[in-house]
């Protein structure tokens, strides 16, 4: 039996009738930019991140791009990222000519540890990027404790984490930003490209509307740079009917992890993900640990199941951050975890025969 890695056809197929009703609706309008479709998902998605505000933005890149332009962080300034997690996160700091300041994550969650935020502060340091990995809220109270003690916003990267939870409150809901992916393979994915901010102050998404559009407000009046930052009213159209399903699909991917958590306890040197006191982890990525991660990989890739690495190369090692000098050994843990980890199929239409085809997989490797 296949078991693909993900498979977006069968989430179409769910949705099929009440998306080609909406399109049917829409296309004729010829609508395309901003407006009421743009600005009732914006609603939808603020209030499903228990956040006051959202702004649908063209990408999680861009959304984490505009928060640091909004911060007017530049050229002198530091950002403290994690060395483990996808590249945009810290290229955008590059991006804006200021420093990406790696730090360690967490062995046991592949989250970025508190206590190194705080030993790299320093007094350019100008903003923290936690990033809530693979589904799972960051160890928020400790990173917020230190936020205020410095003065330093957080913007949180909440593209992994929708609908992550730590308390009963959600991804985006805690920082002064959040920053949301709707890359088709994301919990909630558009059909393209697409992305969000949220805001706990009524002056940033005042801010980020302007640099959304050019920097403009009022028609070829452009009071700062910006970019085209704007999210499709065809991707908000499609967002917003997911939307609505969204909370059944956080469940079944819980459902599928809690089976891999009971099936895959004890064998060979696995090291199952955690899910920490008082969160939801919404498992975007379902992720273990084994010293043995290319022999499992292609076991199960002869087998016909599809399972990913995130990420090979920690950020600072990539080729592109060579500038800043850093070696081998700088971040032990991530360097570790990215010879370890191994996502498998965890999307929420993976039926009961796949989980068990995949499982069945992994046991036969451990028991050659
Ligand atoms: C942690 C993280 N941050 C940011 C992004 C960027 O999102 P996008 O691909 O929508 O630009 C991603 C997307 O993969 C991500 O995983």
């Amino acid at each position: 039996m296949n078991v693909p890695f993900f498979d977006l056809k069968k989430q179409y197929q769910r949705l099929e009738a009440e998306i080609s009703p909406a399109l049917e609706k829409f296309l004729p309008q010829q609508a395309f930019i901003l407006g009421p479709t743009v600005e009732s998902f914006e609603k939808g998605m603020a209030t499903y991140c228990h956040s006051p505000f959202s702004l649908g933005v063209s990408s999680g890149t861009d959304a984490l791009l505009m928060a640091l332009e909004a911060l007017e962080i530049g050229p002198g300034d530091e950002v403290i990222v994690p060395a483990f997690t996808f590249y945009c996160t810290a290229s955008v700091v590059v991006r804006r000519g200021a420093t990406p300041v790696f730090v360690d994550v967490d062995l046991n969650d592949y989250n970025i540890l508190p206590a190194a935020i705080e030993a790299a502060i320093t007094s350019r340091t100008k903003a923290i990027i936690p990033v809530h990995l693979f589904g799972q809220i960051v160890q928020i109270d400790a990173i917020q404790k230190i936020a205020i003690k410095h003065s330093l916003p957080i913007i949180e990267d909440c593209a992994q984490g929708i609908g992550a939870e730590y308390k009963g409150k959600r991804a985006g809901s805690f920082g002064r930003f959040g920053a949301f992916s709707f890359f088709p393979t994301k919990n909630l994915g558009a059909f393209g490209d697409g992305g969000a901010l949220t805001f706990s102050a009524t002056a940033d998404y005042d801010h980020c509307k302007i640099l959304r559009m050019h920097g403009s407000r009022i028609r070829y009046q452009h009071e700062e740079i910006g970019g085209c930052f704007r999210l499709d009213a065809l991707q908000a159209l499609i967002l917003e009917v997911k939307l609505r399903h969204l909370e059944t699909w956080q469940e079944e991917r819980r459902s599928n992890a809690a089976f891999y958590n009971r099936a895959l306890q004890g064998i060979g040197d696995l090291i199952l993900p955690v899910e920490n006191p008082n969160c939801r982890h919404v498992y975007h990525q379902y992720v273990l640990r084994t010293a043995r991660r290319e022999g499992l990989k292609s076991h199960l890739t002869a087998l016909g199941i599809g399972s990913e690495v995130y990420y090979p190369i920690p950020v600072p090692h990539q080729k592109s951050m060579d500038y800043l000098g850093h070696r081998p050994g700088d971040f032990p843990n991530s360097e570790q975890l990215s010879q370890e980890v191994l996502a498998l199929p965890i999307f929420p239409e993976l039926d009961r025969s796949q989980l068990e085809e995949t499982v069945k997989g992994i046991r036969s490797f451990f028991a050659a």
